[in-house]
């Protein structure tokens, strides 16, 4: 098996995240790597008396929780989260982000829009100098709009491709839609607000990985220790 050089980076990151919680608190649980880690980390605080209650941002990290035996609740019973701990594709200087490698990028919006804050969990390959440095915009896109998605988003100069599985067969979110991963030159990428709002504009797609609205906290892992970008908690 490959050994991932980050690994440890991102799990000190996690673990200074979980940290960051606070006794009957409600917590986002992000997708991926990094926000495995950091429920991990935080299980082991839960195991100690801590009291959380948790919304997943995805079946898979529903199922995280249920294994760790971290309890859930829901976006109607608890419509306004304390703190939401996600991972990130991409983060720029600004602490603007693309997510969405792991095709939750819907629902992680919509928890990163209902919580009070915002932390991301990085390690130190994720800091780019510029959005789109090392990979595209996911757009997730409704399966009956994904022809003409593809060309209005040509029109404003973004290049479209349908992401899919290693079977060959389009990834399916949890919502049951598509994701478009969509690259722009360096110049459409340096307003990713702007950006946003004229794909958003686009009749089918339903979000986009740009997050630009959030002023979040980055808990970046690097080879010599952790460091926090953004508001403290
Ligand atoms: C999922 C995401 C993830 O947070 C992002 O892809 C980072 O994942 P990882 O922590 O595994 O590198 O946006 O949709």
């Amino acid at each position: 098996m490959t050994k991932d050089p980050t690994l440890h980076q991102r799990i000190a990151a996690a673990s200074q995240a979980a940290g960051m919680v606070r006794d009957g608190m409600v917590i986002g649980y992000g997708t991926g790597r990094a926000a495995m880690s950091a429920m991990d980390a935080l299980a082991t605080r839960v195991r100690s008396g801590l009291r959380v209650l948790g919304i997943p941002t995805s079946v898979a990290t529903a199922t995280h929780a249920a294994s760790l035996g971290l309890p859930l609740t829901d976006l109607e019973t608890h419509p306004v989260l304390d703190l939401t701990i996600d991972g990130a594709d991409e983060v720029d200087p600004a602490r603007n982000i693309i997510k969405g490698g792991g095709a939750a990028l819907f629902r992680e919006k919509v928890l990163a829009s209902a919580s009070r804050r915002l932390v991301i969990v990085i390690d130190a390959t994720k800091r780019v100098p510029r959005l789109g440095t090392t990979r595209a915009i996911p757009v997730e896109v409704l399966p009956f709009a994904v022809g003409s998605c593809t060309r209005l988003l040509a029109e404003i100069g973004g290049a479209a491709v349908r992401r899919l599985d290693l079977a060959g067969a389009p990834v399916v979110t949890d919502n049951g839609n598509h994701v478009l991963d969509v690259a722009f030159d360096a110049h459409r990428m340096a307003d990713p607000r702007d950006l946003d709002e004229a794909m958003r504009a686009i009749p089918g797609v339903i979000i986009t990985g740009l997050f630009w609205s959030f002023d979040p906290t980055v808990v970046v892992g690097t080879d010599t220790g952790v460091e926090v970008l953004g508001p403290p908690l």
